[in-house]
């Protein structure tokens, strides 16, 4: 590391934690014996489906070719987004829920990942009255580990331990632990990701409302990360009722449904928490790409995106988790303590090993040797400090691969828990 003179944020900013630290090893892997073929099943990269693509494209031609190309590519905009993608956006989550939103309810950030850094810092940290630090609450682990990295102090993030529902012999599913939430005047912000990456966990329609209830008591935002929600991408496959109110600031994300690369995400709440986000996102970043939003306008207006979410994206990833599921069963050691996360959403499977001598980083390098990739589970506790064996007994596994490596990968998990 040269020898810079970083302040504190440049420092935490810096850092190599968790899950950036095992992406770094993972690059390292892959480059270490290019002729090697992995079965990698680490990524959160969204898989390029053809018939995602071929829409992309076609509203792509449909722009370049059009006289709005040149406005939208060659000019700045507004901060809080393109104006038909604004009307798009209003209109498609009035169709879909009919939250009767209107402009002044969003705006559109580049990406979900900076709208949760513009959250993150609107809500958390230093205050100006004597009070000490204000924190963000993540009402239940594992969480999305990219929340690590968006606050500016390494205290802000307070993360609860979940209650742990076994469903069946190879099944589990995490709830809420209500009683271990303790809200007080220094919680500035709950926030967490439904379904959530890395589990695909989705949290009850009830397990909402009553964390919209705290919320509301508080008078603090429920910042929701809908990267996978519905109406697009539309990866829970569980029912679920997103609903809209004073309290509530959703988060919506393109990524998932084919657009990772124009780095477009919407924020939806009430317009005093889109009015303090606005001048915040200007300073930092001025606005999202236009081009992307230019697209993403005829996708959504159209109606189109929602229905190849829920007619092509939806099904190929539970199919996947299916295929694994199936596959860990039949090769998997008999009365081994595997267990999966219930299958409620995202593109991940969440294994936890219930076993004395299960470690995740231990686990991690014993299956790349079996030529496997997956991410250890330990990275996705953002803000739970306390010791706690399960941080250290799970994995996660991306459902981006082929049907081949997806069985291969169970049959080099079986060969390595075997041993264990
Ligand atoms: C839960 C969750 N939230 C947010 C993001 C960031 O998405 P975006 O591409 O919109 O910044 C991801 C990306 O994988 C995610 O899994």
């Amino acid at each position: 590391m040269p020898n810079l003179k970083l302040s504190n944020v440049g420092k935490k900013m810096n850092h190599l934690t968790g899950v950036r630290e095992i992406m770094k090893d993972i690059a390292a892997t892959l480059r270490s014996d290019p002729s090697k073929k992995w079965l990698n099943l680490s990524p959160g990269n969204p898989i390029v489906l053809p018939e995602v693509l071929e829409m992309w494209r076609t509203y792509a031609n449909e722009l370049v070719n059009s006289s709005e190309f040149g406005p939208v590519i060659g000019r700045y905009g507004m901060t809080q987004g393109f104006d038909p993608f604004i009307e798009a956006v209003v209109g498609a989550y009035n169709k879909h829920y009919t939250w009767g939103i209107s402009r002044d309810n969003v705006l559109i950030t580049p990406g979900s990942q900076s709208l949760y850094f513009l959250c993150a810092n609107l809500f958390g940290g230093e205050r100006d009255d004597g009070k000490g630090m204000q924190k963000i609450l993540l009402p239940m682990c594992p969480e999305y580990t990219g929340y690590d990295g968006v606050v500016l102090d390494k205290d802000i993030l307070v993360s609860v331990r979940p209650h742990i529902e076994i469903l069946g012999a190879h099944e589990f599913k995490y709830q809420v632990d209500f009683s271990r939430i303790h809200v007080d005047e220094s919680i500035g912000a709950i926030m967490l990701s439904r379904p959530t990456n890395p589990t695909g966990n989705c949290i009850t329609d009830d397990e909402f409302k009553k964390l919209h209830a705290i919320a509301k008591q508080w008078d603090i935002p429920l910042i929701v990360d809908a990267a996978y929600s519905p109406p697009f991408p539309d990866l829970a496959f569980v029912p679920m009722t997103p609903f809209f109110d004073e309290h509530i600031l959703h988060c919506v994300s393109l990524s998932k449904a084919g657009l990772p690369g124009e780095r477009v995400g919407i924020a939806i709440g009430h317009p005093k928490y889109i009015e303090a986000l606005e001048p915040f996102q200007s300073n930092v970043g001025i606005h999202s790409s236009r081009f992307g939003q230019a697209l993403a306008a005829k996708a959504l207006s159209s109606g189109r995106l929602a229905e190849i979410s829920s007619s092509v994206i939806k099904p190929f990833y539970r199919k996947k988790l299916e295929m694994f599921r199936n596959a860990l069963h039949e090769r998997m050691p008999k009365d081994f303590p595997w267990y999966l996360h219930r299958e409620e959403g995202t593109l991940f499977a969440w294994m936890w090993i219930d076993h004395p001598k299960m470690n995740d980083l231990e686990m991690y390098q014993k299956l790349k040797e079996q030529g496997l990739i997956c991410v250890p589970g330990s990275s996705f506790f953002p803000g739970l400090h306390e010791e706690w064996e399960h941080k250290q007994q799970c994995l996660r596994f991306s459902m981006t691969a082929t049907d081949e490596e997806i069985s291969a990968a169970a049959e080099a998990l079986s060969v390595v828990c075997k041993k264990l």
